[in-house]
């Protein structure tokens, strides 16, 4: 059978975007653009210069291309530089002294930026050797607060262009009566992305110093810096130069004090070819003609300077692409997208979402949106999802371009969320930004938090609210529950290079970091937790701070309120933020005792990591008795007797709609009495709760806390359940059956008790849809639906395989592809499973050919449900051939074939076996790999893969796994956990499921 995708888990996975078949409108350029004619004039002349520059610079390239020299040769007290000089003078330290400044990994906190100014001029041609290039200069201001002989700016991949005084860079003094000193020399320090410049004499403390450089850098297709991505259009093929800096490749654009604090104003400016639009964080201010560069002519657009802003926010953009505008408040919104795709309308959802989502986010932080636009941008290359630039939003095509005929709700939602998410940094993160990485989990969970009120705000009808329980709480347990887990906060020393900033872009920050502050803000009301939110962003705008300078806040806003709670602020997060993983909570109503402990999902795993807490938790609890809420509790001690005992008639659920970020565990007697409510009338259970039983009945079976048996009796009153989070909860831990089951005999009946199961949910869609159709009303619904046809068909029900069977037909026999957006992922996938080459080559042809990236992606991953092995693996092959699977979804492109039984070992070997290659070509930087890893490893549960999994380990020490590390690890733990748990369960399960079928 094809591996399971119910609406939101497989549309929600990384997306992508196909070849452009569409017409060209006329390139609109933005209001208040103008070419005066003096400035026509100016910029003629400065061509000039510009081509005697680029002259210059490409002889400098390939002269500095393979060396590292410094250059004026003055003085000779500074280390000599040889090609690799980390290597060979300064053996590199990571960690605080010794060794030269350079060679740490932080900057010095000598000299502080106030502003720049950059010019940047990306080539959207090849040069004459085939390379993408872009060109620029800039001028940096700082001070200097500690007296210096050396200054150190980042520098990442570029190639300096020797001024005048046969430097790399140019210093003068701005400060009266202070004298520049020269700089003698420079190194470029490539493992610690510095350029170096040595100098005769020290900075002056206090004084103000500009620093200028010119420079050149290679516009690669590496989705990292300033990066290219192309497409094509109109049979044409056509080049957009964008950015992506955070976190740490600012430094690939341009020489900066690449570090969050570093905060500074930028005047930006662009050159482009005429017809283009340049965009960046601020407004443009005017366009003028600039000059002619090989038969082209060139514009130059200048930017208002931005506010105090982060390097890692800013972006530049050169593109063809059309907008649509509107205004709200005075802030101009546009969505950006390839002409194409604004012209067939699929920027409107998002430009009409954005006004009332940004209001939303000005009334909760009660302050007003700083910067006059907010620009959002559809890019057909991007690594992320989204990027948020100030003033200028980053995304994939599908995560903000909608066609309600080919778009699902659940990509509908997708958009919704996303904007939301990134609209949220734009106080939470961009005004306010953190100090350091290392607290990177407050910015991304704070976002991944909000984002679901955003959402809400925007698609009031969805109640998506809830859906945080599955989409981040459920989730991320699953990793939080691993002894290789870690704490939310980590130590400022711990993060320094890039990879391990990278590798911070993982689960526990987005969504543990949502959960334990969705959980605060219902312990503190919303009401306390935006009054602390508000005085917090005023007291750092335009600066920086630590999460430790939120909860100062909070607490405030928890005194001046007169909240009541057992312990400050301070010392109940510490628990949920400083210790790695959740406790679970036990309930004794035979005795009234409360009792926690820390929940590993492999009981027998020998936690190494100490808690400065000894793994005890400050627990809120929400709770009801029958259908009776209660007063809250909490739960401070290790055990507590803090409930009444029960009688035999009286049930309690405890984490009411699972605010709580722990599990719970009861006695036998309760269980059975919730069981018997499901059984007999689970409308008394809250929706949300339905889910959480079956959630934490299977995972605290894999933890060996309850039986396996117990767990399996809470799917057995879903014969009756139409809602959907319990169901997809069910199907979320049904798929780690099938992870583990889908090559032994367990498959067979377990495939006919879920049958049995789904059979009544299939019908009640079938029925209420009129035989399929109409879509049903509510979202979640729409959900449900496909969640009912995706399991039946999985699980071989005749009709549904019939169902979809027909409906594929009839789109490849007629070209006219009638199946609704909703269904078409789940569909496409079993018609591929039940079909062969012919079916995959069509297929195949319908991803190069669509319109629009949101069905695209729904056919790269539905081209993975095949159960031919040698499909499979051709289709492995495409997934490194970027002229096949654009180079972001090739991560994805692989795990969704990993998911496929069939292609599971296919797709271990090939990844074996093209490691070095993949972590070269997908960067060590990009935060996939940890999906990559998790994802091919995931049905891990024998001996043999355990072993391999080892082995891969030893053997790649070398090349490294980047921000795939941890996963290593995660994935060889998870591993040993399934084997211990198959060898433990597979009898009892194999027969309970046989009897309940
Ligand atoms: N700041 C991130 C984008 C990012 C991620 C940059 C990783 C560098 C490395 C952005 O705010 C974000 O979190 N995007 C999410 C979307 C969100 C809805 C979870 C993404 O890209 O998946
Ligand atoms: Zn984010």
């Amino acid at each position: 059978m094809p591996h399971l995708c119910t609406g939101k888990s497989c549309d929600s996975i990384a997306l992508k975007s196909p070849l452009w078949l569409s017409f060209q409108s006329d390139l609109s350029m933005a209001k208040g653009f103008f070419v005066s004619k003096t400035l026509a004039v100016v910029g003629l002349v400065l061509s000039l210069a510009a081509v005697a520059t680029i002259v210059a610079l490409s002889v400098v390239y390939s002269q500095e291309k393979n060396q590292n020299r410094p250059e004026g040769g003055g003085s000779t007290s500074h280390p000599p530089t040889t090609q690799h000089p980390s290597t060979t003078q300064h053996p590199s330290t990571t960690q605080g002294p010794p060794g030269q400044l350079w060679d740490r990994y932080r900057l010095p906190t000598s000299l502080v930026p106030r502003s720049y100014n950059i010019l940047l001029w990306p080539r959207l041609q090849p040069d004459s050797s085939g390379m993408y290039v872009f060109t620029g200069n800039t001028t940096v201001e700082f001070q200097c607060v500690e007296e210096t002989n050396v200054i150190l700016i980042h520098s990442n991949r570029l190639n300096y262009t020797l001024l005048e005084n046969g430097q790399r860079a140019q210093l003068t003094s701005i400060t009266m009566g202070v004298q520049a000193p020269t700089i003698s020399s420079s190194l470029i320090q490539e493992q610690t992305q510095y350029l170096v410049l040595f100098l005769e004499a020290p900075l002056r403390k206090d004084a103000w110093y500009q620093l200028h450089m010119s420079f050149k850098g290679e516009l690669a297709d590496d989705l990292g810096g300033f990066y290219r991505s192309e497409y094509i259009e109109d049979g044409v093929k056509k080049v957009v130069a964008t950015t992506q800096m955070q976190p740490t490749d600012a430094r690939k654009a341009f020489p900066c004090f690449d570090e969050p604090a570093m905060k500074a104003y930028f005047n930006v400016s662009l050159i482009h070819e005429n017809g283009t639009v340049a965009l960046s964080n601020g407004k443009e201010i005017e366009t003028t003609t600039y000059g002619m560069e090989e038969s082209k002519s060139y514009m130059k657009t200048v930017f208002e300077p931005t506010e105090k802003m982060s390097t890692y926010l800013l972006a530049f953009i050169v593109s063809d692409f059309s907008f649509i505008n509107s205004t709200i408040d005075n802030v101009l919104i546009r969505i950006f997208a390839r002409q194409s795709a604004i012209a067939a309308n699929q920027g409107d959802y998002a430009l009409n979402k954005t006004g009332p989502i940004l209001k939303f986010f000005e009334k909760y932080y009660n302050s007003s949106y700083p910067l006059p636009k907010s620009d959002q941008i559809a890019l057909p290359d991007f690594n992320a999802g989204a990027m948020e630039n100030w003033g200028l939003i980053t995304y994939r095509e599908t995560a903000l371009l909608y066609d309600e005929k080919f778009s699902s709700n659940s990509n509908k939602q997708k958009i919704a969320t996303i904007i939301a998410h990134e609209l949220a940094h734009m106080w939470f993160g961009n005004l306010v930004t953190l100090r350091w990485w290392n607290d990177l989990w407050l910015n991304e969970g704070f976002a991944s938090y909000v984002e679901y009120l955003g959402a809400n705000e925007a698609e009031p009808e969805w109640g998506v609210n809830d859906l945080i329980v599955l989409s981040d709480v459920h989730r991320v347990f699953a990793v939080d529950a691993l002894t290789s887990s870690h704490p939310l906060s980590s130590n400022e020393e711990d993060i320094q290079k890039p990879a391990q900033i990278s590798e911070l872009f993982d689960a526990i920050s987005y969504s543990k970091g949502a959960s334990v502050l969705r959980m605060l803000s219902d312990f503190l009301t919303e009401k306390v937790f935006t009054m602390g939110l508000e005085t917090y962003l005023d007291e750092f705008k335009y600066g920086n701070a630590n999460y430790t300078d939120l909860w100062k806040h909070l607490q405030q806003a928890v005194d001046t309120s007169g909240t009541s709670l057992p312990n400050s602020i301070t010392n109940i997060m510490n628990t949920w933020v400083l210790q790695m993983g959740f406790p679970v909570v036990t309930i004794n109503t035979t005795d009234g005792t409360v009792s926690q402990q820390h929940f590993l999902l492999d009981p027998e795993a020998e936690v190494t990591t100490v808690s400065p807490f000894n793994y005890k938790w400050i627990v809120p609890m929400r709770w009801m008795k029958n259908e009776v809420v209660q007063e809250p509790k909490w739960l401070l001690e290790k055990s507590e007797n803090i409930i009444e005992m029960m009688t035999s008639s009286e049930w309690v659920l405890v984490n009411l709609n699972v605010v709580g970020y722990y599990r719970v565990n009861y006695d036998q007697g309760n269980w059975d009495r919730l069981l018997s409510t499901l059984a007999t009338n689970h409308g008394n259970i809250p929706v949300i709760n339905r889910a959480q039983l079956i959630d934490d009945a299977f995972n605290l079976a894999r933890a060996k806390i309850i039986s396996t048996v117990l767990a399996l009796r809470t799917t057995q009153y879903l014969d009756k359940e139409r809602a959907y989070m319990p169901w997809e909860s069910a199907v979320n831990n049904m798929d780690f059956f099938y992870l583990m089951f889908d090559r032994t005999e367990v498959y067979g009946p377990m495939q006919l008790y879920l049958r049995k199961k789904v059979e009544p949910l299939f019908n009640h869609y079938k029925n209420i849809t009129s035989n399929w159709s109409s879509v049903p009303e509510g979202h979640l619904d729409q959900y449900n639906q496909v969640t009912a046809i995706s399991l039946a068909c999985r699980t071989g029900l005749s009709e549904c395989q019939n169902l979809v069977k027909t409906w594929f037909m009839e789109w490849k026999n007629t070209g006219i592809n009638n199946i609704h957006p909703n269904l078409r992922s789940t569909v496409y996938c079993n018609a591929i499973a039940a079909g062969d080459a012919a079916e995959w080559d069509f297929a195949w042809k319908q991803f190069k050919n669509a319109t629009i990236a949101i069905e695209a992606d729904k056919l790269r991953y539905a081209l993975s449900c095949t159960r031919q092995p040698w499909l499979l693996n051709r289709y492995l092959e495409y997934t490194l051939d970027p002229t096949m699977v654009r180079k972001q979804d090739g991560t994805s492109t692989i795990v969704y074939i990993a998911n496929n039984v069939i292609g599971q070992s296919l797709a271990w070997d090939f990844v074996r076996a093209r490691w070095s290659y993949i972590f070269t070509q997908y960067g060590g930087g990009s935060f996939s790999f940890s999906n990559l890893i998790n994802g091919v490893t995931e049905r891990f549960s024998t001996e043999f893969e355990l072993q391999q999994l080892k082995q891969f380990k030893a053997d790649n020490a070398e090349v490294g796994f980047g921000s795939g590390t941890l996963a290593v690890d995660q994935s060889i733990e998870r591993t040993s956990a399934n084997i211990k748990w198959i060898a433990e369960n597979k009898e009892s399960v194999v027969d309970w499921f046989s009897s309940a079928a």
